[in-house]
């Protein structure tokens, strides 16, 4: 267990003082994705046990929002079929937000039916992936969503925008930071409460994302904006951190980097939250969670999928714990 590792032999100590961070969020919000995204895309479906056991798992390592499944058509991703089930299988703390996507009327019905506590609609900035991921144009996307969020919020049900590939498509490659605005706008106007950038297919630097931020920005407060950057290229954490400089305090994440879109061939998984709580705490930003119980939670996971772990931070103390009992 990872968690009989001697803590304080790692350097978390926080640096307070340096003019950095000064001007960054000192607080930041983790929305934990590894059941939703985390799961979507894996070929062996993880028994409904092993993901009750996953969210209760990050649970106790400290998360207050995990986004816990998918009302999607079942066809479409298997991996989420059972996401009915789940809501009513694992223990509810009352003070997380358990959250998931649905994408039109019959998957808000789903989702009031199991109890979620806050929905998420999904569009994109990239006609193509959305006609791929949703099966009709980005248009007719906002007509879709519209019943669902006024359903929604009759039921008093927050409800968050993704936007799909903000930076890069896999279909239609570099996406204007202008179509990123005009959809993330739209669904603010609709009702949405945040918008949450996805960079689906992990291609975006920081140059891109300060790009993008300097437009949003003009209309979109930061307060209105959360990052979900998939980690392809390596580069999410210095996405995380230009996105920090802009203001944003809502960062997506999933334990041990797990994490796919179904209509992304090729994109890895999300940025490991191990390692976003790594360099936030580093930094003296606090993130209110608990490093252990999160590596040990990303680690039982990997296992019972029977996949390598990506997060750096639990690769880099299994190593350590392994060179010290050896
Ligand atoms: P469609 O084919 O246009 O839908 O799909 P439809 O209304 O014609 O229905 C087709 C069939 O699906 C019907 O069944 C419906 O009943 C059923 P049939 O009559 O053939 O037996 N159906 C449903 N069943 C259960 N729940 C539902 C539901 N809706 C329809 N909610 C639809 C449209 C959007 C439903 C479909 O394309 C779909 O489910 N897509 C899922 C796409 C998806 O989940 N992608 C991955 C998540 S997005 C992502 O990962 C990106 C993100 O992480 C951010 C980022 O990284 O960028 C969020
Ligand atoms: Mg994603």
């Amino acid at each position: 267990m990872i968690a009989e590792y001697n803590w304080s032999t790692l350097n978390l100590k926080p640096i307070f003082d340096v003019e950095m961070t000064a001007t960054l969020p000192q607080q930041v919000t983790i929305i934990e994705v590894s059941p939703r995204d985390g799961l979507q895309n894996e070929s062996k479906a993880l028994p409904l046990g092993r993901k009750v056991e996953l969210v209760e798992n990050l649970a106790r390592a400290g998360l207050k929002h995990i986004e816990a499944g998918s009302f999607v058509n079942p066809r479409r991703v298997p991996p989420m079929a059972d996401s009915d089930e789940l809501f009513s299988a694992f223990r509810r703390s009352p003070d997380i937000v358990y959250s998931a996507l649905v994408p039109n009327r019959r998957g808000l019905q789903r989702a009031l039916a199991a109890g979620v506590d806050e929905v998420a609609v999904f569009g994109a900035a990239s006609e193509t992936f959305s006609q791929r991921n949703i099966q009709c144009s980005i248009e007719e996307s906002f007509e879709r969503f519209q019943p669902v969020l006024d359903e929604a919020t009759a039921a008093g049900v927050r409800v968050r925008g993704y936007v799909s590939c903000v930076v890069d498509c896999p279909y239609e490659g570099t996406i204007s930071p202008t179509a990123v605005l005009r959809v993330s706008e739209r669904l603010l106007k609709m009702g949405c409460y945040e918008v949450a950038l996805g960079d689906t297919t992990g291609a975006g630097t920081p140059g891109s994302f300060h790009e993008l931020l300097s437009l949003l920005e003009n209309t979109i407060p930061a307060e209105n904006l959360a990052l979900h950057c998939h980690n392809t290229y390596g580069q999410a954490l210095a996405n995380i951190l230009v996105g920090l400089e802009h203001g944003i305090a809502r960062i997506d994440s999933s334990v041990a980097g797990l994490g796919g879109c179904p209509y992304a061939a090729g994109a890895s998984g999300n940025v490991a939250t191990e390692d976003v709580v790594y360099m936030l705490e580093g930094m003296g930003i606090a993130t209110g969670l608990k490093l252990d119980t999160l590596i040990d939670a990303g680690r039982e996971c990997c296992q019972a999928l029977g996949k390598p772990n990506h997060a750096m931070v639990a690769q880099a103390l299994f190593a350590k714990a392994q060179d010290i009992a050896g």
